[in-house]
């Protein structure tokens, strides 16, 4: 009993030292299948990404696919057609970023899956795992009903939203969850991953999501539920993005709380606000208006993706104001997540790295306090734990905001930050 206390004060003295809140990397890119041995290469990223404090790396879809960037997956077992490698390359990958004390994260894409062969009605559905063994071989009655164009007719209706490129895999068949979870659990005993991000789960009812989760126990896990902002009658995102970022924690929730969901609804409204409407970074109860603003401790925020931004470019954070965006996720809560591109193609390594040592230093996690001090078209200020101040726009007289024992510790075009 003695030495409660002792542990109590310990605890309290180290915490924020040994609080290693997770820090996010996605590790490749639209056109890194291209490459050619993709495993290799990024291994030679990984001091720096040891150093800039990254905890967990995502890296893409492992198994054999149609599309060479994994999205279009056949035979998941099959990790040596990969165009990002062999799977013992993934592997060594994967054990030198443990060596740094970096976590693998596997890009899962189960909603859909491609076929090997064609059935006696000349339709692509007749699955092959992989292996040897019957794994993961299904026939059309492991479609779902309402995929009319691949299914027998047999499944359950798809629980979630229809995907054209592939046949829809009917997840409430209990031999489908049973088989994909041994399959995600084998890429952990067996290739190396301990996390999990998961693709479109729009295609699939959260309810399924959390059998999966409960299956499979990742270190770490978050959803691409990619849903839409609401427009104006101007095209330009409504102010109130109540509904979006509902929908996001709604899917949390029902997906038992423990995954996490990338922060669509703060992207969205970031990439808006940095173009000279910095206001919309303050909701109408003066919190933060994504999802960081009522759930931060499930959202993972992000500037660009493989989709996003990449060579894709389907909704890109404006070029020129990307390290603004940098400055707000790294110092705000939810659970930031760093893109290949603007890290090492864009040379932003160095002020990035800046922004996430000053997130470490000051122990800001998923979970740290937004205080915000100003929310103007041309300057947003906010004080994060009380111990962290960040400034984004164009406004440089800002001085009445900073108190005098803050001092400046990182700065560049628009933004700038006080320890
Ligand atoms: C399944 O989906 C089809 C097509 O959308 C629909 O007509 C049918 O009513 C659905 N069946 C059930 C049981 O929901």
């Amino acid at each position: 009993m003695d030495s409660l206390p002792w542990l109590s004060l310990l605890c309290l003295s180290f915490f924020p030292l040994l609080a290693s809140s997770a820090l996010l990397f996605q590790g490749f890119n639209w056109e890194s299948s291209n490459k050619g041995g993709w495993y290799n290469s990024l291994k030679n990223n990984i001091g720096d990404l040891a150093n800039a404090g990254i905890t967990h790396v995502w890296l893409p879809p492992p198994s054999q696919s149609v599309g060479p960037q994994g999205y279009l997956p056949g035979r998941l077992y099959d990790l040596d057609a990969s165009k990002y490698g062999s799977k013992d390359e993934l592997k060594s990958l994967i054990a030198a970023f443990k060596d740094k004390g970096i976590n693998s994260v596997a890009d899962i894409v189960i909603n859909h899956r491609t076929a090997d062969r064609k059935d006696g009605r000349g339709i692509y559905c007749i699955f092959e795992g992989g292996t040897e063994d019957s794994k993961l071989d299904w026939g059309p009655s492991f479609i779902c009903k309402d995929d009319t164009e691949y299914s027998d007719g047999t499944g359950n209706n798809d629980s979630g939203e229809g995907y054209g490129a592939a046949p829809d895999i009917d997840h409430l068949n209990p031999q489908v969850q049973k088989e994909l979870s041994e399959w995600m659990n084998w890429l952990k005993t067996e290739i190396g991953f301990s996390g999990w991000r998961f693709d479109f789960v729009k295609g699939y009812a959260p309810s399924i999501m959390k059998i999966y989760m409960e299956n499979t126990k990742p270190d770490f896990a978050v959803g691409e539920n990619w849903n839409s902002l609401s427009n104006g009658q101007d095209g330009k995102p409504n102010y109130d993005q109540g509904e979006a970022r509902g929908q996001l924690a709604n899917w949390v929730e029902n997906a038992g709380g423990a995954i996490n969901a990338f922060d669509f609804t703060t992207k969205g409204i970031l990439q808006v606000a940095v173009q000279g409407e910095l206001w919309r970074l303050k909701d109408s109860n003066g919190k933060p208006p994504g999802l960081i603003g009522i759930k931060p401790e499930n959202a993972v925020t992000f500037i660009d993706n493989h989709d996003t931004g990449s060579t894709q470019k389907l909704w890109p954070f404006p070029s020129d104001k990307v390290m603004q965006g940098y400055a707000y996720i790294l110092t705000h809560p939810g659970t930031p997540s760093i893109f290949y591109d603007h890290f090492f193609d864009w040379g932003l390594k160095d002020q990035i790295a800046k922004l996430t040592a000053i997130r470490k230093r000051n122990g800001i996690n998923e979970k740290s306090t937004v205080n915000i001090l100003a929310a103007d078209a041309d300057v947003y200020v906010a004080k994060i734990d009380n111990k962290v101040i960040v400034k984004l726009g164009p406004k440089t007289d800002v001085g009445n905001l900073i108190p005098p024992n803050f001092r400046v510790s990182a700065s560049g075009q628009d933004y700038a930050v006080w320890e």
